[in-house]
């Protein structure tokens, strides 16, 4: 067996040099009370501000610093979440506390201010930092939540001996799209609500919008709904192939809680409540909610799978209408997520049921008996004030008005949804599909992403509102798994989202470059975040007595070491050079990483 490493070190030479470079030089300042002076002034601020610019000078973030909260505009209770916040984030990530100030003195201020005028967009905002005075405006409190994202990860950056030199900079900046999320699937394997509140923070330093939470599958049902508690009694658990049980759920406690801390950072939490298909835990939990009846298992492989709810009985839309209900008092948002994917109509091709009720509403097939389906469900939403969103299966057999589709199978059933006047998020597996492995989608790849596809009139393109990463769990098993599969890729999809999708406008080089300094922050969040690429390829090139094994480092800033693996083979790794002949008994299948 082979084993390789790699190291960064070259990365971080790079790094310095683009420091010193993208700032301008803020040794000097006119402050008495500095007796450090921070090296250089970092503001690579991912993603990317539409406008920044760099003045001589810095603001010297410590415990002097008081917060003020306009009030020309605005009451100064408007911006309380967001004062809480600063004050949450100075106290836990660099250890002191921040006092709020009724009215402007000569202490070092940070002023967050509502402002009617100047700015279009919710989470628009601009920042102004002049030495002794750092002011973060925007029209609505989420723009200010936004600015202070920028504000904290220029703290970080800037972080010298437990010292924080924000540079004097002047930022104007506003999202590209609406729509900026994660899905994030917490049926396939469960995560705790402390890593969802982590996820919360990590969404909003990355100005993130969305958290699309996949509740429930085959494999688990993840929240309590109280008319109906086998749900979680039986379809929270499964018995996984070794016999172990595996399982948990959210408590509605659990939900108001992580729906109140989204809610106070600006992030929307849309629930997805899968139907017709990937219901099987619902359906081991009520037999009578499939077309046999018949008793199943929580389903503890992974797969599609042909239980689904049956079409052709009400009692399945009561149940439906009794959860939905439940889960509508839950999450304030105005949409809800109803999956609509990979649902095998074999069930509803053999059930009397569903055939009746083909009969009945002169539908030509299943498929339509699907959009039948989707449309009921709507109809119930839509009373109760909610918009819903389906992956692209619900344009089979007819889209209905108003439905928002997430195209995940290519980018097709976007453009197909706006050319219907419809809107639309795109997540294609090409570039969004965050479970696939480094050797599809590596950080390149999803920095590559452009949610707009050729052949729209402005129009049209004016209704893709936005995208997601999908961070499907079936091989996700724990939160450190998780990190490595979120990060660094999200900030690459952040940046897409948020400032220019448009491949002339981006360059991979320069954000590459400016992620290198926020694997410290990703540190600080305690992000076990994974590699940017595959770090390396190799080829074999067979030769007696035993082949010629040549390594490609995925780029020239990467040294690799190797050793061999075996009985008398050296214990220490070597520096790769060249290609190098592997002697004796090689019998390894692949080189392992
Ligand atoms: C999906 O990946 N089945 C939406
Ligand atoms: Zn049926």
């Amino acid at each position: 067996m082979l084993n390789m490493i790699w190291s960064g070190k070259i990365i971080f030479a790079f790094l310095l040099i683009l420091c010193f470079n993208s700032c301008s030089d803020i040794a000097t300042n006119n402050q008495e009370r500095i007796v450090i002076k921070p090296p250089v002034a970092n503001c690579d601020i991912i993603p990317k501000p539409e406008y920044i610019s760099a003045d001589p000078g810095f603001f010297q973030l410590n415990s002097s610093v008081v917060i003020v909260v306009d009030d020309r505009f605005s009451t100064i209770q408007e911006l309380n979440n967001e004062v809480e916040d600063l004050q949450n984030f100075a106290k836990n990530k660099l250890g002191f506390e921040l006092e709020q100030n009724s009215k402007l003195s000569n202490n070092p201020t940070i002023f967050l201010s509502i402002i009617p005028y100047g700015l279009l967009a919710d989470e628009a905002h601009k920042i102004r930092i002049d030495s002794n005075i750092l002011t973060i405006e925007a029209m609505h409190p989420s723009g200010v939540a936004r600015g202070l994202a920028s504000f904290k990860q220029l703290a970080l950056l800037n972080e010298f001996e437990a010292n924080y030199f924000i540079p004097n900079v002047n930022i104007t900046d506003t999202p590209e799209f609406q729509h900026r999320g994660l899905l994030l699937d917490c049926s396939r394997h469960f995560f705790s609500k402390e890593v969802i509140l982590k996820y919360i923070d990590l969404l909003a330093l990355y100005k993130m919008n969305v958290l699309h939470w996949h509740l429930t599958e085959d494999q688990g049902w993840r929240l309590a709904i109280d008319k109906h508690p086998k749900l979680t009694e039986v379809g929270a658990f499964r018995t996984e192939m070794d016999g172990s049980e595996y399982g948990g759920y959210y408590t509605k406690e659990d939900i108001k809680e992580i729906v109140a801390y989204a809610t106070k950072k600006h992030i929307e939490i849309i629930p997805e409540i899968e139907l017709p298909g990937h219901s099987q835990a619902a359906i081991a939990a009520y037999p009578y909610l499939s077309c046999t009846g018949n008793r199943v298992d929580v389903a503890n492989d992974w797969g599609v799978f042909k239980e689904i709810y049956c079409a052709g009985n009400d009692s399945v839309f009561i149940f439906l209408e009794d959860v939905l209900t439940e889960v509508i008092e839950l999450f304030p948002s105005k949409y809800i997520h109803i999956g609509g994917d990979e649902a095998p109509k074999v069930r509803w091709e053999e059930c009397e049921k569903c055939q009746q009720r083909i009969l009945d509403n002169n539908l030509k097939d299943e498929h339509e008996l699907q959009s039948y389906f989707i449309k009921r469900i709507q109809t119930f939403l839509n009373s109760k004030g909610k918009q819903i969103i389906g992956w692209d299966e619900i344009l089979e057999g007819g889209l209905a008005d108003g439905a928002i589709v997430q195209s995940w199978r290519g980018m097709e059933g976007g453009k197909e949804a706006v050319k219907n006047g419809n809107q639309a998020i795109m997540s294609p597996t090409s570039h969004a599909y965050f479970d696939y492995d480094l050797k599809a989608i590596d950080l390149e790849k999803v920095y590559s992403f452009n949610p707009i596809p050729k052949g729209l009139t402005n129009a049209e393109e004016g209704l893709i509102i936005g995208g997601e990463c999908n961070m499907w769990t079936e091989h996700v098993p724990d939160e450190k798994t998780l990190d490595s599969k979120v990060f660094p890729r999200i900030l690459a999809m952040s940046e897409v989202l948020w400032s220019a999708s448009d491949v002339k406008q981006k360059n991979y080089t320069e954000f590459n470059k400016r992620l290198q300094k926020h694997y410290t922050i990703l540190d600080n969040y305690n992000v076990h975040y994974g590699e940017e690429s595959v770090p390396m390829t190799y080829f074999l090139k067979p030769s007696q007595p035993g082949p010629y094994m040549t390594l490609y480092p995925y780029d020239s800033t990467i040294q690799l070491k190797y050793k061999l693996e075996c009985e008398s083979c050296d214990t220490n790794f070597i520096d790769y050079k060249k290609t190098f002949r592997i002697s004796g008994n090689f019998h390894t299948k692949s080189p392992t990483l």
